[in-house]
């Protein structure tokens, strides 16, 4: 038996790890265990509930409005003692926040290997996202098994000179996270509960959803958001906006300020997966800055416009389903008008494909790492 030790710290990261270690957990070979450093507290919280999962240790370090240097080095001290208490023999991260480049530099200084799901995301542009561009390229320099989303994050980490056998396609957990609990919705399993959501799922009126949170943004970026939403929701009365609010103090004061008081405007705070899930399912046009979001969008067959001026899936904007719209107000105006009128325009994009997954990501994930020589000696 290996103990393989995930760990995680916010909502996306709990998500897209979720399956794997529901998956994980069926087999016997492995001795699962799991690290939250809890940088997102009640976000995260929402989906170890939803998902059954509780973590062995927790290391409970979110404070308010938390810098990225002081919450870097008190994860790092944090995990390091959590790695030398459980000695795994290799850890698991996921993606590109703090918590996952504190984990794989406190991994290799203790000399355990690293898995990095979600590897191979790029933009290429340092501060754009900020800081996850940066956490991303160095979580690959200190990782030793790759699981690549897609054929271009595969290119990507080759192109940096990470071994072709050291990196494996799998498709995006996100969306085995997705498709299990939207099929635990259909058989009654789950059911969407938060405050408000029934009148939501029940309302006729089209409904568009937008999320927002990215550092990048602050500022400026979420005023320009704020403002093309207010003049979307003003422009078109007869179709409802409904915004889950991040609970970054840097997000949430701008969207209440700005959003607050229109009558066609519902602000929410974060919504469980299960009732996210069924919002998304239920909303006719998507607005989003977050990675995942662009990456559920199209699976359940919803436009999304991309408000950022570059992204690292570029696979959902060149398949079609994403537009990458930028922050600039008239853009993204201009763009929720047209899907909102011209149903030719509408029907097309959402009839694409998704380009990231089918739902398997985790089951290969699972079998590459039992018959790995990182499960035998390293
Ligand atoms: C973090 C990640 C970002 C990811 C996002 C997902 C970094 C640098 N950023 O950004 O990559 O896309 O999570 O949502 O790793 N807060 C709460 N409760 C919560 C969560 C956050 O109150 O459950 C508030 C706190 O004041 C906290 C602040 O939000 O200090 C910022 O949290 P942090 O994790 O540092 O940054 P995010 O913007 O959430
Ligand atoms: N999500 C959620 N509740 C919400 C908003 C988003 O459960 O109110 C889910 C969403 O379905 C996606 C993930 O959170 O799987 C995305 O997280 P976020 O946007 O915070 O981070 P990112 O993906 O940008 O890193």
């Amino acid at each position: 038996m290996k103990t393989a030790l995930f760990l995680f710290g916010t909502r996306p990261e709990a998500i897209k790890l979720a399956p794997v270690i529901l998956e994980m957990r069926k087999d016997p070979f492995f001795d699962v265990k799991i690290c939250v450093t809890a940088q997102h507290r009640e976000m995260l919280d929402q989906i170890l509930t939803i998902f059954g999962i509780t973590p062995d240790f927790d290391l409970d370090l979110m404070r308010p409005n938390q810098s990225l240097t002081s919450l870097t080095s008190r994860a790092l001290e944090g995990i390091d003692e959590c790695l030398k208490v459980t000695k795994p023999d290799f850890c698991i991260v996921q993606g590109d926040t703090t918590t996952v480049l504190a984990a794989s530099l406190a991994c290799f200084y203790n000399r355990i290997p690293v898995v990095h799901v979600e590897a191979g995301l790029r933009t290429y542009h340092k501060y754009s996202p900020y800081p996850e561009e940066i956490n991303r390229v160095l979580t690959s320099h200190l990782t030793e098994v790759h699981f690549a989303p897609t054929p271009l994050a595969k290119a990507n980490l080759l192109a940096e000179r990470i071994p072709d056998s050291r990196i494996v396609v799998t498709g995006n957990t996100v969306i085995d996270a997705l498709l299990l609990t939207r099929s635990r919705i259909e058989k009654g399993e789950l059911a969407a509960g938060a405050p408000g959501i029934r009148e939501i799922l029940s309302d006729d009126r089209r409904l568009v959803l937008v999320t927002t949170h990215r550092r990048e943004n602050f500022g400026e970026g979420i005023e320009a958001i704020c403002s093309a939403l207010k003049k979307s929701a003003e422009s078109f009365p007869d179709v409802s906006f409904v915004l889950p609010v991040h609970l970054n103090p840097n997000v949430k004061e701008p969207v209440h300020r700005i959003l607050g008081n229109i009558p066609n405007v519902t602000l929410l705070p974060p919504l469980d997966y299960v009732s996210f899930v069924a919002v998304m399912n239920k909303s006719y046009l998507i607005l989003t800055d977050s990675g995942g979001v662009q990456e559920e969008a199209p699976s359940l067959g919803k436009p999304v416009l991309v408000m950022r001026e570059n992204t690292e899936r570029p696979e959902a904007v060149q398949a079609g389903n994403a537009l990458l719209v930028g922050t600039d107000p008239e853009n993204i105006f201009e763009n929720v008008r047209r899907l909102l009128t011209d149903a030719a325009s509408y029907n097309r994009i959402s009839s694409i494909a998704n380009p990231f997954g089918d739902g398997k990501a985790s089951k290969h994930i699972i079998a590459f790492l039992k018959n790995d020589k990182l499960c035998e000696e390293y």
